[in-house]
């Protein structure tokens, strides 16, 4: 007896099982309820979106539920063979994304224009000691939204900043409230609430790095989350004319350098135009020189990279690799080239695991980076592209080192 594979079976089992390993489920059925039910919103929210851009006479509004153009993307940045490809006239399945992707929040509103926003506000200067400045200094160096800053514009926004004190269990930013200030961390442990349903719940977290409250204040929303601090620590603040006079201001300029760019990008195909300009805003460019380490494999991730210019080198180092016999092999391999317009770094996001290969330039680089915290409110329409990608991830290497690798179930990190 024959028995015949429903069209779309093997793609909806796939995605839930990388939903399933991603997020370790406790009760998997209770898991499988929320995914499928999600997958019917999702394609319900997906053919109105449809009917809307049809009728608008958006491009890509013909029936299909997303592009398939990504799997081409997919396969192009990392070199693996063409499987997964599909007829453009079949409609895609869309996975739902559960869990860390329903974080995505609706803040993205356009742009206001800063140029109309007159810089009549006084300069706001907070004294502060040498040994304040030093400590202010190493919290915001890291800081993506202070990357594109040229060193007077730092040197305001260091000006401007004051220290808080926080105690455990105080709260930080309530949803729905008026932003006042932009905050960075300098050390502490901070949680992230959000309310669905009327439900809130934990969606995220801080730990002692990273930067918060900056949504509001961009896009003169109210608050999007709660932020409370689950540990004693200290924040330093940014207010909102500051933030707004400086900040805003440089974003509007990042706006206009990096539109055409975003907009060629096949990843950002599924986000709507206002949400890719949001991508922007968040984005900051970083240089490497020739040999330098972007990506460590084993390290703890907390970036997303797209490559600006420059080409970025994927090593894995594989003696983690089984072998047959039992016998590990030892070395550093090539396992892709990242060009202009292609991503890496997602795959430790999007599994919650230390990093699964190295990244290095080869030459001078420029990647746009992002954080986690973006990564996951913004790019949750991006999912269904990378997850592609990382499915593909085993097959590319079991081409390289033989169908018995099992790289991706080992701890990297040690
Ligand atoms: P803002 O809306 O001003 O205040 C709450 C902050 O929480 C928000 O800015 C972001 O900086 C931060 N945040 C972290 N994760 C998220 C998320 N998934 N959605 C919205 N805000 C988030
Ligand atoms: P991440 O694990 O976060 O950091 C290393 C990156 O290398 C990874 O995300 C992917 O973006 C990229 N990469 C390219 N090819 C592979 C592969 N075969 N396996 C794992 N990561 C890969």
């Amino acid at each position: 007896m024959s028995i015949e594979i429903p069209d779309g079976l093997t793609e909806l089992l796939q995605s839930f099982t990388v939903e399933v390993l991603r997020n370790q489920p406790g009760d998997l059925l209770d898991f499988a309820l929320q995914y499928f039910i999600q997958l019917k919103e999702n394609q319900t929210e997906a053919a109105f979106d449809n009917a809307r851009h049809s009728a608008n006479g958006r491009p890509g509004g013909g029936g299909n539920v997303s592009s398939g153009r990504a799997v081409n993307f997919a396969e192009e940045a990392m070199q693996i063979d063409s499987e997964n490809e599909e007829d453009d006239d079949e409609e895609e399945f869309v996975a739902p994304v559960i869990n860390r992707f329903l974080r995505r929040s609706s803040v993205c509103a356009e742009a206001f224009n800063p140029e109309e926003e007159e810089d009549k506000e006084p300069r706001i200067t907070h004294p502060k000691t040498d040994e304040q400045r030093h400590r202010l200094q190493e919290a915001c160096k890291d800081i993506l939204l202070f990357k594109n800053l040229d060193p007077e514009q730092m040197s305001q926004v260091l000006d401007a900043m004051f220290e808080m004190p926080v105690e455990a269990g105080e709260h930080i930013i309530d949803q729905d409230d008026d932003g006042d200030n932009f905050y960075v961390i300098e050390r502490g442990t901070f949680d992230i609430l959000m309310k669905a349903d009327r439900v809130e719940r934990v969606v995220g977290s801080y730990d002692n790095q990273g930067s918060f409250g900056e949504l509001a204040l961009m896009y003169n929303t109210p608050r999007a989350a709660t932020i409370i601090a689950t540990s004693v620590g200290a924040l330093w603040c940014m207010d909102r004319p500051t933030f707004r006079r400086i900040i805003v201001k440089n974003n509007h300029k990042k706006r206009k350098m990096y539109e055409a760019f975003i907009e060629s990008l096949p990843l950002l195909t599924s986000l709507q135009v206002s949400e890719r300009m949001c991508v922007v805003d968040v984005l900051s460019s970083k240089t490497y020189t020739d040999g330098e380490q972007i990506i460590a494999q084993g390290a703890t991730a907390n970036c997303f990279y797209i490559v600006e210019s420059g080409q970025v080198r994927i090593t894995m180092n594989t003696n983690k690799l089984k072998k047959e016999d039992g016998e590990g092999v030892e070395e550093d391999v090539e396992i892709a080239m990242c060009t202009r317009g292609q991503y890496f770094g997602e795959l430790a996001l999007v599994t919650n695991k230390p990093r699964a290969a190295s990244a290095y330039a080869v030459g001078n680089v420029k990647c746009l980076v992002m954080d986690v915290q973006a990564f996951e409110r913004l790019l949750g329409p991006c999912m269904d592209i990378m997850k592609r990608n990382i499915v593909n991830y085993d097959e590319q290497l079991a081409a390289l080192f033989g169908s018995d690798t099992d790289i991706h179930n080992n701890d990297t990190a040690s």
